[in-house]
């Protein structure tokens, strides 16, 4: 006998199977796939929280160990650069700070950011297939969409960083509808960029790994690999007219490269180059 469409040998009638939902980010399901010497050994694990960067500064300066990682599937007040609000619903984001302690001059501490947005692009490309970019200091942009940002953070004001927090914000499985109107058609996400949801773990681990590699890496032998990767993979090349904001003044002027502390160079109108640590890229002119 020919069974029915829509019903199995047994009478039992078969449903279309949506696909699995990618396993919630828990540190026991990290723990099954993180391959990492110190990153993320150590989990401090919120189901919701304020800032996982506020928690890891509190966390750093109790004497939390370098590598210590506070992970939450949601924040409440979700802190971006420049005073901004990180949007983070539950269950779709990646919310993560680490602690890093690299007992370098605090000058050179915008590096480590700079680094974590490379790592998190090249996560992105390795587990998830994207043509992520870097648009300098630390945004995270597929197609010109921010997909990710990075927020480094050091209290004190030593000469020297003994601790630092890097907090990193990835858009995996939201949405268009899942980010706030205002927002609208400026971020994107893994899930919107492939069309399918994606495992969390996988990706977070993906990026610890690579970060530990990098951060290894850049103490050892210093900026040059990272200043080479950095230029291969900037969304802005040199030439680009920008428009920085950058202190009170806006500035306008054709970008140049990067310096050894990963500060921006900018060939100002008069002909003058002007050397900017901190800003941001608010228009490409
Ligand atoms: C930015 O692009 O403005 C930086 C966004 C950084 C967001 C992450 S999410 C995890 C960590 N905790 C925070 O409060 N912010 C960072």
């Amino acid at each position: 006998m020919k069974a029915r469409p829509g019903r199995q040998r047994g009478g039992t009638r078969s449903v279309p199977q949506a696909p699995p939902l990618p396993a919630a980010l828990t540190p026991a399901a990290m723990q099954r796939r993180l391959r990492t010497a110190s990153l993320g050994q150590r989990i401090h694990y919120y189901t919701s929280i304020g800032s996982t960067n506020e928690r890891a500064l509190e966390l750093a300066s109790e004497g939390a160990p370098e590598g210590s990682l506070v992970l939450a599937e949601r924040q409440t007040r979700g802190r971006g650069r420049r005073d901004r609000f990180w949007h983070s619903p539950p269950s779709v984001g990646i919310y993560a700070s680490l602690i890093l302690r690299p007992g370098i001059e605090s000058a050179r501490a915008p590096l480590f950011t700079l680094m974590a947005s490379l790592v998190v692009a090249s996560g992105l490309a390795k587990a998830c297939r994207l043509e992520a970019r870097i648009k300098w200091p630390n945004d995270v942009v597929v197609r010109g969409r921010k997909i990710a940002g990075i927020l480094g953070e050091a209290r004190g004001a030593e000469a020297r960083l003994s601790d630092m927090v890097v907090g990193i914000g990835v858009n995996v499985n939201h949405r268009s509808e899942d980010f706030p109107r205002e927002l609208h058609g400026r971020p994107t996400s893994v899930r919107i960029e492939t069309g399918a949801p994606f495992d969390r773990c996988e990706l977070l681990s993906e990026i610890l790994e690579i970060f530990e590699r990098q951060y290894a890496a850049l103490l050892r032998d210093g900026p040059a690999d990272l200043l080479r990767a950095w230029r291969g993979l900037t969304s802005m090349p040199p030439g680009t007219r920008v428009r920085l904001e950058a202190g009170h003044e806006p500035v306008e002027g054709t970008l140049q490269d990067i310096d050894d502390d990963g500060a921006l160079l900018l060939r100002e109108d008069a002909g003058s180059t002007r050397r900017v640590p901190f800003g941001e890229i608010v228009v490409p002119l």
